[in-house]
């Protein structure tokens, strides 16, 4: 399973790529938003900044919610860093720029995926990623998991080499439930991950470790 941190923040990815096992970045507007990054250029250099720290795939979404905009946008943000996956909305317009840019060599994350339907037909345009928001599901009472559930049992019965990137992740349980269910890729808050690591047994146990070589010390 491939790891990307969903942030925009350049501390939070160097502290998550400082533990070695980071595959990858994922953006959006709101979290771009969030770092207080604005306008072209600013964004531009930001996901330079991005793909200068983490040697992985970096999901950068387009703006512009027509074909014309979106393929416009997506061939600059592409044209950043051979690293730049291009993420475009789950919409009429996305499908059709997500085939162009399959055709172009340009990869793509569809993004804001709430459906098989939504995964099945950005499949079929030929997204390298699609990302279903389990997180937003299960906000409303919808099960996040039945969907990677049903996501991978489409593209394993047609052999779709399009990537499940379970978005919207929040915590430890759903990367662990996200795995056992074969979804390709998480990405999730850098508190997610290190929860993770955490358990009580392991801080008991290094703290008698602890505890026990000091005693010879004395
Ligand atoms: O980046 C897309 C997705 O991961 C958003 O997550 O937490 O805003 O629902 P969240």
């Amino acid at each position: 399973m491939k790891f990307f941190i969903d942030t925009a923040n350049l501390d939070q990815i160097r502290e998550a790529q400082s533990l070695g096992i980071l595959d990858g970045v994922t953006t959006n507007p709101s979290l771009m938003a969030k770092e207080g990054i604005f306008g072209d250029a600013a964004v531009k250099a930001h996901y330079q900044a991005i793909c200068d720290i983490v040697d992985g795939d970096v999901s950068a979404e387009v703006i512009a919610t027509d074909f014309e905009g979106m393929v416009k946008e997506g061939e600059a943000l592409a044209e950043l860093h051979e690293n730049i996956v291009v993420k475009v909305p789950m919409i009429p317009e996305g499908v059709k720029a997500i085939r162009h840019f399959t055709d172009h060599g340009i990869r793509t994350n569809c993004t804001l995926i709430f459906s098989a339907g939504q995964a099945l037909i950005a499949a079929k345009a030929g997204a390298s990623y699609v990302s279903p928001f389990i997180g937003r599901l299960d906000d409303i009472s919808s099960d996040g998991m039945d969907l990677i559930e049903g996501i991978r049992t489409i593209f394993d019965n047609y052999d779709f080499g399009t990537e499940i990137l379970a978005a919207s992740v929040r915590g430890p349980m759903h990367i662990l439930e996200c795995a056992r269910l074969g979804a390709d890729v998480m990405t999730g808050p850098l508190s997610a991950i290190m929860g993770l690591m955490k358990h009580p047994l392991t801080d008991i146990g290094l703290a008698q470790f602890l505890a026990d070589h000091a005693k010879g010390q004395h």
